[in-house]
């Protein structure tokens, strides 16, 4: 059981470190969840300096994160690398005090807090932005994967959820860097698939911790960032926080493929050479055979490089995009505002029992096509546990598999070949939720 509670302040060498309260809701932590961890924003209270701590689940606690950190410190001058400068907490080392109470915190990261907005909250928020904003966004972030590139290195995990975004300033930062490639760096015990939406054939295979790891993954949000201007796109994206769904990569006669090198085609801030230049870029990332096939990262920023620029002070929109908010933990230290907007969900209140909310998935990672393969969902506190359906049919008429969890999350193992449909549910003492949003997995391999 984690001896933490996010109401609690915590002490790492001579800083005392406060939890801050969540922007939509401001009685619950600060917490956004991701794969390995959950992250914390964290405000240093002798200089009000905001931090990320990143708390690893237990079985993605490894020493090697002391060495990796200090290497990766070499990285954190590059443009959008902010989070590479960290401080690895562990035994006789920095932080080593807070581990007699909090034993969690073993190797858990303490980094720069990046202001801004995931593209995954971008995407699943469906919330609009301008072509000029489109491009302008897209220019920045191929700047920061060229950089890479051109240090021989990769981020090996290019994904919507792994690039925030500053909403007034348009700066990028890439975050989740553990699993980094570079010749300096040694290979993570896991080596990373990618995110799917974001995967070339090759990486669900064998994996993309290589000098070419984001030439497909970071082409395909590149051209999600060109073409969010377009109601189409938007529309037709997943609600994963993706455009394409895993079973349609690199699928030549994919609507959706065809649609995107349209909506590339008909940019009307470029100039068409650079539109066709731009569409035939990514034609070539999607029908490539290897990641070593895909156009260099450096060549979309050349292009891109020749667009025209958002004009200084323009937002990335106007629209909501709504925070992810994880379990219902209440910060009692933290001031009660009642008018701060909460923004997808009823806000807590202790005299009454909140009924059970629908559950969220989080995007599939690590599927390389086969059967096995680990669900995860986000937590609700009220729940005690969820159930898990699954059914051969998109509309359910069949008779599903179902398992009780205590967990949120699932590992479902040897699928025979076939497309699935899974759905989540929490149950608290008295109730059943309703069904989340379906997630399809096609198992396509043996
Ligand atoms: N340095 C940071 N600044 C701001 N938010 C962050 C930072 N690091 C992580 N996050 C938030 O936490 C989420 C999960 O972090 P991430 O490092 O991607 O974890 P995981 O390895 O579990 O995917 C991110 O999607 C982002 O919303
Ligand atoms: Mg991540």
């Amino acid at each position: 059981m984690p001896s933490f509670k996010p109401d609690q302040e915590i002490t790492l060498d001579r800083d005392t470190y406060g939890i801050q309260p969540h922007p939509s809701a401001p009685k619950l932590a600060f917490a956004q969840e991701g794969a390995k961890g959950t992250v914390y924003q964290v405000i240093r209270r002798s200089d009000k300096r905001v931090f990320a701590l990143k708390v690893f689940k237990e079985r993605f606690r490894e020493a090697e994160m002391i060495r990796l950190s200090s290497k990766l410190a070499d990285f954190a001058r590059l443009p959008g690398m902010a989070v590479c400068s960290r401080q690895v907490i562990h035994q006789g080392g920095y932080g080593s005090n807070v581990l007699k109470k909090h034993p969690e915190f073993e190797y858990a990261v303490l980094m720069p807090w990046s202001s801004g907005r995931t593209w995954f909250d971008v995407i699943s928020s469906r919330a609009s932005i301008a072509p000029q904003v489109g491009i302008e966004i897209a220019r920045r972030t191929s700047a920061i994967f060229a950089s890479l590139e051109a240090a021989s290195a990769a981020h090996c995990d290019a994904s919507s959820g792994n690039l925030l975004i500053d909403v007034n300033t348009l700066d990028i930062n890439l975050i989740d860097v553990e699993d980094m490639y570079s010749p300096q760096l040694s290979k993570p015990s896991g080596v990373p698939h990618g995110t799917d939406g974001y995967n070339h054939r090759q990486a669900r295979n064998e994996g993309q911790w290589c000098p070419e790891g984001d030439r497909f993954a970071a082409g395909i949000i590149i051209v999600e960032m060109l073409c969010w201007h377009s109601d189409r796109i938007r529309e037709k994206s997943t609600e994963d926080g993706t455009y394409f769904a895993p079973s349609e990569m690199q699928e030549t006669n994919s609507a959706k493929y065809q649609l995107m090198v349209d909506t590339l085609q008909r940019i009307d801030l470029l100039p068409s050479d650079l539109r066709e230049r731009l569409a035939h870029q990514f034609e070539q990332i999607w029908l490539s055979q290897t990641l070593a096939e895909c156009p260099k990262l450096g060549s979309w920023h050349f292009l891109l490089e020749q667009a025209p620029r958002a004009l200084l002070g323009t937002r990335l929109t106007d629209s909501e995009i709504t925070w992810p908010v994880i379990g219902w933990k209440e910060i009692r230290s933290s001031e009660r505002n009642a008018s701060s907007p909460v923004t997808n969900f009823a806000p807590f209140s202790a005299s009454t029992t909140p009924s059970v909310r629908s559950v969220r998935f989080m995007p599939l990672t690590n599927h390389d096509g086969r059967g096995t393969f680990t669900l995860r969902w986000l937590p609700l506190s009220e729940a005690k546990s969820y159930e898990v359906a699954r059914h051969q049919t998109p509309d359910f008429s069949d008779v599903p598999t179902v398992t009780n969890c205590g967990e949120t999350s699932l590992m479902v193992e040897n699928n025979p070949k076939g497309k699935y449909f899974f759905r989540v549910r929490g149950v608290s003492e008295t109730e059943t939720g309703p069904w989340s949003s379906t997630l399809q997995i096609t198992v396509w391999r043996d």
